[in-house]
Formats: structure tokens, C-alpha cells, sequence
């Protein structure tokens, strides 16, 4: 994502002739989250109890839990995948609740926390955090009596790859298991063009003075929407480039792309069936069921 331009007037002809829009999925279509510096600065903003953006904050979280809980039949002894745990904020407290969880994130940082999480609350030997991709990683197979992949992540995903996540994830689940997927809800999705710029001494975006500038298209053809962000770090000249994309689904899409990847049964709650989150209007929750 580095490109180095020699100098800032490199990075500033560089953006001047950028495509526009940016290419769908370019460079993987997702943030650095497996970058290390990158991981350990997402980390702060997970852990941070001012905003919910990298993970909800706990109040939240403990609503989701318990509803998770119940919604997933969920008991002392049941055994859960976490796709894209992120820092164990759900794990560790499945755990806690007596579940046996494997949590999948390739946040080196991330992971390092989770586990050091699972070890302070006495429940690492209920938990097992695995850094990797999870396209690449193979669960084993009906190991499972439930699956989650939280906050949106199966979005960041072309079709074809969230369509082989989903196989994935029901060929971990054992018959009669569940799995939930968080998805932004289309009717809900900012469809406008739009552009802004930040500067900041420190941030996620990195430890020392650095220019942002960010731009969303909506790519109707293909209902994605696509954000481009140039980080200039002010010191270095050195600038980072990152196309982030989001592949929003028709609630009858996804329910189809669920029972073709082996679920029988597909509910929907929107909003997360009122549950008093800051932002649950803007999702979609499905529950499939192998
Ligand atoms: C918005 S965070 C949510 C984390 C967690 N589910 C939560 O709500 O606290 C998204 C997570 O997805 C992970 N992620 C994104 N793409 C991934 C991939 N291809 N493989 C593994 N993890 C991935 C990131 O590292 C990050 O931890």
C-alpha cells in the first residue's frame, strides 16, 4: 500500500491522476488490518470506550451477547468459531460464559490481545485465537455448534469469496448449528459521492503528522460501495494508498447465497430486532441455520 513517491510533488500528481471511480477490490479492497503497525494502532480504537467504530463499546456488547446467547441456543460447553474476532471482545466473554471458542483474526495485534484477555479473565483454556486469513484458514469440519462473523466483515469480501465463506463456515458448523452474519443493511447505505481531508499528529492512520484525504463512490452495477483514502505522511513525503470496499446484499441475495452454501433455514432481523445499539439501524442480522 506504500508507494514512497520521492517527494510530495510525486504524490500529488500521483492523486491528481488516480481513477476515478477506483477500480472495485483494488489492492484486496480491504484496510491493512494484517499490517502490523496498522494492527496495533486499530487495536487502541477497539479498546477505545469513546466510540464504537473498530468494535462496539461494552455496554453494547453485553446486550449483543446475551442476545446472541439465547438467539444461538447457547450453552456451558458449546463450542463457537468467531470469523474475524478481532480482539476477543465476544470471545473471551463466550468463554466466560462457559463456551469453548476459536476466534480467527489475522490482527497480529489483535490476536495478541485476545489472548492475553482470555488468560487475565481464567478462560484460556476455553479459548484458542488463531491468527489467520480467514479464506485461508480451514475450520474442522461440524466441529461447531455455532458461527459468528460480527460488524460487517463478510462485506469486505468480492461475492465469490463471501460465497465460499459462508460454505466454509457451514461445513464447520455440526447439523442443526448457527450461524450469524452481521451485514449492513442496503437501504441504509450512504449512496452519495463524497470527498473530505484531515490532518492529525497521530492517529490510526499513523504516529506521526499525516494528511488524509478520503472519497466514497456507490458502484450501482455491482451495489458496492467504494472508499479511497490517501494517507500523506507529512515527514517522509511517503503516502499510502487504500480502496476499501463494501458489498452490500438484498436480504433475499444473502438468504439464497446462505441456503446454497448448505443452510435450510435463513432468518433476518433488521436493526438488530431493537437491541439498543448506537448504530443497529444501519444492519441487518442473519441467523442460518445448518
Ligand atoms: C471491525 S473489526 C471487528 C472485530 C470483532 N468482530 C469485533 O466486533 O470486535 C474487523 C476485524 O476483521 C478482521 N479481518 C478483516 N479481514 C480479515 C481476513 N481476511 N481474515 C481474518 N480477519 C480479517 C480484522 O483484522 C478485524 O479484527
Amino acid at each position: 500500500m506504500n508507494h514512497e513517491p520521492k517527494n510530495l510533488t510525486d504524490a500529488l500528481w500521483r492523486i491528481y491522476n488516480r481513477p476515478d471511480p477506483p477500480p472495485l477490490w483494488q489492492g484486496g479492497g480491504n484496510l491493512p488490518w494484517n499490517d502490523p503497525d496498522f494492527s496495533a494502532r486499530m487495536l487502541r480504537e477497539h479498546l477505545d470506550e469513546s466510540h464504537g467504530a473498530a468494535s462496539r463499546q461494552s455496554a453494547e456488547r453485553a446486550a449483543q451477547l446475551d442476545w446472541l446467547w439465547e438467539r444461538l441456543d447457547l450453552r456451558p460447553g458449546s463450542r463457537v468459531l468467531d470469523l474475524t474476532c478481532g480482539p476477543g471482545l465476544y470471545a473471551v466473554p463466550l468463554a466466560g460464559r462457559g463456551a469453548d471458542v476459536t476466534g480467527v483474526d489475522f490482527g497480529p495485534a489483535s490476536i495478541g490481545h485476545a489472548r492475553q484477555l482470555a488468560e487475565r479473565k481464567g478462560v484460556g483454556d476455553r479459548c484458542r485465537f488463531v491468527e489467520a486469513d480467514v479464506r485461508d484458514y480451514e475450520p474442522e469440519p461440524e466441529a461447531y455448534d455455532a458461527a459468528i462473523f460480527l460488524y460487517g466483515q463478510l462485506a469486505v469480501f468480492p461475492r465469490h469469496e463471501a460465497a465460499a465463506l459462508l460454505a466454509k463456515a457451514a461445513g464447520a458448523l455440526q447439523l442443526g448449528g448457527r450461524l450469524v452474519v452481521e451485514l449492513l443493511d442496503p437501504a441504509r447505505v450512504d449512496k452519495k459521492d463524497s470527498s473530505w481531508w484531515y490532518t492529525d499528529d497521530s492517529g490510526l492512520w499513523g504516529d506521526r503528522p499525516f494528511l488524509h484525504l478520503g472519497e466514497r463512490r456507490w458502484n450501482a452495477a455491482e451495489q458496492t460501495s467504494v472508499e479511497r483514502f490517501y494517507i500523506l505522511h507529512l515527514e517522509t513525503g511517503a503516502m499510502d494508498e487504500i480502496v476499501l470496499c463494501d458489498q452490500t446484499y438484498e436480504a433475499e441475495e444473502m438468504t439464497g447465497m446462505m441456503r446454497a452454501a448448505g443452510f435450510r433455514e435463513v432468518e433476518s432481523f433488521t436493526a438488530w430486532a431493537g437491541l439498543p445499539l448506537y448504530d443497529a439501524a444501519e444492519w441487518i442480522v442473519y441467523i442460518a441455520q445448518r
